[in-house]
């Protein structure tokens, strides 16, 4: 069958924008990411795809840990910081107040949740891998709503 793929069909798909972060022996980081997905209830399965050449890559690959910060709607300038490739390790949270719960991997206090999961299996079909989570702790910090894809204008992507 040939293949009919308008361009622009893949973008109106609806995702949240988390905060991806990792920790690896004393190093921290954390990266924007929005290809994320529950997929199981029992047990909790979440699935997050992340590119081999981000820096986050190794370091879930090496610890099998990750959290996922979700954020607020109000919270669109965390994105420039966590999009960046520079300033990675600690100074990434160098104005971002984190805590630390049971991955190690940093939870942003102002964020409206998070997930804390272990990597049970990864798969590479594409061009991003897939690891799959099963959640080992949720909870909630803040009140609010969630930020989605939708909400950021072009500045903030890409
Ligand atoms: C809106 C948005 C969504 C993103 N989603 C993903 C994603 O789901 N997976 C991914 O690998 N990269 C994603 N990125 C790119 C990473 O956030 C970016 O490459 C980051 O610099 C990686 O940081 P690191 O190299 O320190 O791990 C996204 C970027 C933006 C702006």
């Amino acid at each position: 069958m040939k293949e009919q793929i308008d361009e622009r069909v893949l973008p109106k798909l609806t995702n949240g924008i988390y905060v991806l972060t990792t920790r690896k022996g004393e190093e921290i980081n954390g990266m924007i990411a929005t290809w994320v997905s529950q997929v199981s209830f029992h047990p909790p399965l979440i699935i997050i795809c992340v590119k081999e050449e981000r820096y986050s890559h190794h370091m879930i690959k090496d610890s099998d840990l990750f959290a996922l910060n979700i954020l607020r709607e109000d919270q669109k300038d965390l994105v420039p910081v966590f999009k960046s490739r520079v300033n990675r390790k600690a100074d990434k949270f160098k104005n971002v107040p984190y805590l630390i719960k049971d991955t190690g991997a940093p939870i942003i206090k102002e964020a409206l949740a998070f997930l804390e999961c272990k990597v049970i299996s990864s798969l590479d079909p594409g061009d991003h891998t897939i690891f799959l989570g099963e959640v080992i702790r949720a909870e909630i910090l803040q009140d609010g709503r969630p930020l989605t894809i939708h909400h950021l204008d072009k500045h903030y992507q890409g």
